[in-house]
């Protein structure tokens, strides 16, 4: 059962206490599991620097309005096949969504094509990944990736991000064939860690992914990286964060 849902208070910050003033017990965390795209990786670090490239100047005016666009159509596409038993790998997603921002903002070319997914592979990560990832571990957390990314991508990205030796797994849908919000998603936590869904914190900056994540069971933090207002949905996150710098204060 989620421990907050709509149509009761909303705290940013306090879950716990008032699970706790309901007089239910909340299980210690054991184990910080955080979506990929946009949460650990900045998915608009392609389009930018691509943008920055003397090749690829088509990109220097509309660049931020690609980059929304190719990620909701590659977000949308997951919905869609996910309700429409449709299933492919994250890649394909990936490669329509920004064949679709392509033609919706006018951008012609290959190579331009080529050189954003060559891009997609090597994200940067935010600049306090590291450091809260490392603070975890040091924190005796097991630390995992729970994400849509098929697993040479988010292999590709964890890599170039340097943040392998900080990671006990990396867990891919493409164990179970289905995108996110899907519960038998949520279900390779505990099959891989053999842990309670309350001694789980699930961390995602897309609002209806910890929103999903808190339906399932699993304490959730969104961070609201964009400031975006709360997703209306089945539950609800029991934290919203600006950024990742307070996570150890949740554990
Ligand atoms: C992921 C997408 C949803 O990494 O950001 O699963």
């Amino acid at each position: 059962m989620p421990l907050l849902q709509i149509g009761l208070p909303f705290s940013s910050r306090n879950a716990r206490d008032n699970v706790a003033a309901k007089g239910k017990v909340t299980m210690p965390i054991t184990t910080c599991v955080f979506d990929a795209y946009g949460t650990l990786f900045d998915v608009n670090a392609a389009a930018a620097q691509a943008a920055a490239e003397p090749e690829h100047t088509a990109l220097s005016t509309v660049w931020p309005a690609l980059a929304r666009d190719w990620r909701l159509k590659q977000l949308h596409y997951t919905w869609l096949r996910a309700v429409a038993d449709q299933h492919c790998d994250f890649w394909q997603v990936t490669q329509d969504g920004l064949d679709w921002a392509l033609e919706a903002n006018g951008v012609m070319g290959d190579a331009t094509r080529a050189r954003l997914l060559e891009l997609y592979w090597e994200l940067a990560a935010y600049s306090e990944v590291p450091a809260i990832l490392a603070t975890l571990k040091a924190k005796g957390m097991q630390t995992a990736i729970l994400s849509n990314g098929s697993p040479d991508m988010l292999q590709g990205a964890v890599s170039s991000a340097g943040i392998g030796d900080v990671l006990d797994a990396v867990l891919s849908v493409e164990a179970v064939g289905v995108f996110k919000p899907h519960a038998r998603v949520y279900d390779l936590v505990e099959q891989h860690f053999d842990c309670m869904r309350d001694a789980v914190l699930f961390v995602s900056s897309n609002g209806w992914d910890a929103a999903g994540a808190a339906g399932y069971g699993f304490q959730t933090v969104w961070v609201n990286r964009a400031d975006e207002p709360m997703d209306r949905l089945y539950a609800q996150p029991h934290h919203v964060l600006p950024d990742l710098t307070t996570i150890p204060e949740l554990v």
